[in-house]
């Protein structure tokens, strides 16, 4: 992705498998189906104050798996809860939810790869399906972990509307017998529809419906700003993390902070859900200086896997410019023009501090 001479925000990168069933349409969001568990532990608050609560009850039976606790604490993790504790499965495993049939829902993993009691992570390979329909396959938390260097996985899914009402998370080790499953938490929970149709870049003609799909998200960032928590998201318990660890080679723009007198302001149009205030109160500009500005791109690179249709959801808001034509644009991804002459206070209606979002889908 590469901008030319401007102002960005955050940005969500999902990557989707399309499914052929039709959802229908319903934007509130709802509590009363939404769950968060520590698997293999007790009620607990995590480290941001999230109550999580013990995985037991929702698992349709109590064979097949064990609880156990991590040997060691790697220091980078965020909270005890939920990485410390741990559900191990010896063979396939399902968790059963009673769901709201009108709403997507959200589902969260977490993964910690480590040592627990007589368990290994490092022989763990599994699968896990929602309702049949494969979230994961011969995953490997361990190795997955030791690629992106970290010490845990969160892996999230938006599922389409489930119409049954009762959502099936089933856990399959690999290899019967020999390799084990595993989670520390899971979350479900209730979202509304926040994608609709995308039009492809460079095929004006051709959009993806993305109501219909599954989604997964594979970045999640707050540009120019901070690490936004779950507890401290606008609603949906998204965690959006810093973009500067994604920034292409030494070109690192300028980041900026809303003056305190700038109100951020959303419109009637847009619900407060849709992105945190923190998120439109940070940017990274490409600077004020037209020579170097217009010598320079802005590029953020994400590893992907190929054959995915992926979503760019690119947040905006101008705080510090107050004028039509002040700051202007390109947008590229991967080379390609998904945007010729973008500007932000032209999409806000003239208004200064007034968030807006654009949406890019590209096959990779
Ligand atoms: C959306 O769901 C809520 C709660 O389930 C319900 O009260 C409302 O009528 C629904 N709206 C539409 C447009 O279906
Ligand atoms: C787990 O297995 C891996 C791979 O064989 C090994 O490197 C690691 O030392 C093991 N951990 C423990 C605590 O035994
Ligand atoms: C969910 O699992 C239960 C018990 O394992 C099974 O009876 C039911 O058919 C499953 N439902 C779906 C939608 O897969
Ligand atoms: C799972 O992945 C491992 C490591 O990549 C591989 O050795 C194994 O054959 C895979 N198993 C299946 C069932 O695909
Ligand atoms: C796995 O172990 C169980 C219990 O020890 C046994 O009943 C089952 O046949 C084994 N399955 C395979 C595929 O070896
Ligand atoms: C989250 O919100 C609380 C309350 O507004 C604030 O004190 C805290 O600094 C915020 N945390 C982060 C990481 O932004
Ligand atoms: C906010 O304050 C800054 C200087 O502190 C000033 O340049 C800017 O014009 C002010 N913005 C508004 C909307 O008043
Ligand atoms: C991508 O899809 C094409 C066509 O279906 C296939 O030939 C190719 O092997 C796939 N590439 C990967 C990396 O899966
Ligand atoms: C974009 O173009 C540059 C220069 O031609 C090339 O090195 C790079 O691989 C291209 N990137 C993609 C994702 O196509
Ligand atoms: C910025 O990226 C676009 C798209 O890859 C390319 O055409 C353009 O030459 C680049 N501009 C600079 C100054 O590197």
């Amino acid at each position: 992705m590469i901008f030319n001479t401007h102002n960005f925000f955050s940005l969500i990168l999902s990557s989707f498998f399309i499914i052929t069933v039709h959802s229908s349409r319903n934007t509130s969001v709802s509590n009363s189906d939404s769950f968060v568990l520590s698997c293999g532990g007790g009620s607990a608050t995590d480290a941001d104050g999230r109550n999580w609560v013990p995985d037991s009850k929702f698992l349709t039976s109590s064979k097949n798996s064990m609880t156990a606790t991590a040997q060691s604490q790697d220091p980078s993790l965020p909270s005890t809860i939920p990485y410390m504790n741990a559900r191990i499965f010896t063979s396939e495993s399902t968790y059963k939810f009673s769901v709201s049939s009108k709403n997507r829902h959200w589902i969260r993993l977490h993964f910690y790869p480590t040592s627990y009691n007589d368990f290994n992570s490092s022989y763990s390979y599994f699968s896990v399906t929602a309702n049949g329909f494969t979230l994961l396959k011969n995953f490997s938390a361990s190795i997955t972990s030791q690629a992106l260097t970290q010490a845990y996985i969160i892996r999230e899914f938006s599922l389409t509307p489930i119409h049954s009402g009762s959502l099936n998370l089933t856990f399959t080790p690999s290899i019967p017998n020999s390799s084990l499953a595993f989670v520390n938490g899971i979350e479900v929970i209730s979202m509304p529809e926040i994608f609709q149709s995308i039009t492809m870049v460079e095929f004006s003609d051709t959009s993806i419906e993305v109501e219909d799909s599954v989604l997964q998200t594979m970045f999640r960032l707050n540009v120019g700003g901070q690490y936004i928590p779950a507890t401290n998201d606008s609603g949906l318990s998204r965690t959006w993390y810093d973009d500067s660890p994604y920034l292409f080679g030494a070109a690192f723009g300028v980041t900026s902070e809303a003056d305190k007198n700038v109100t951020i302001q959303y419109p009637n149009n847009l619900p407060k859900y849709i992105a945190p205030v923190d998120v439109y109160s940070t940017a990274r500009t490409m600077g004020p200086n037209p020579k170097i500005n217009l010598d320079y791109n802005l590029t953020w690179v994400f590893q992907v896997d190929p054959n995915f249709t992926y979503v760019a959801r690119l947040h905006f808001c101008e705080f510090e410019l107050s004028k039509i034509n002040e700051r202007v644009f390109d947008i590229f991804i991967n080379n390609q023009t998904a945007q010729e002459s973008a500007d932000v206070m032209a999409w806000a209606d003239s208004k200064q501090g007034v968030p807006v979002y654009k949406d890019f889908a590209i096959y990779v």
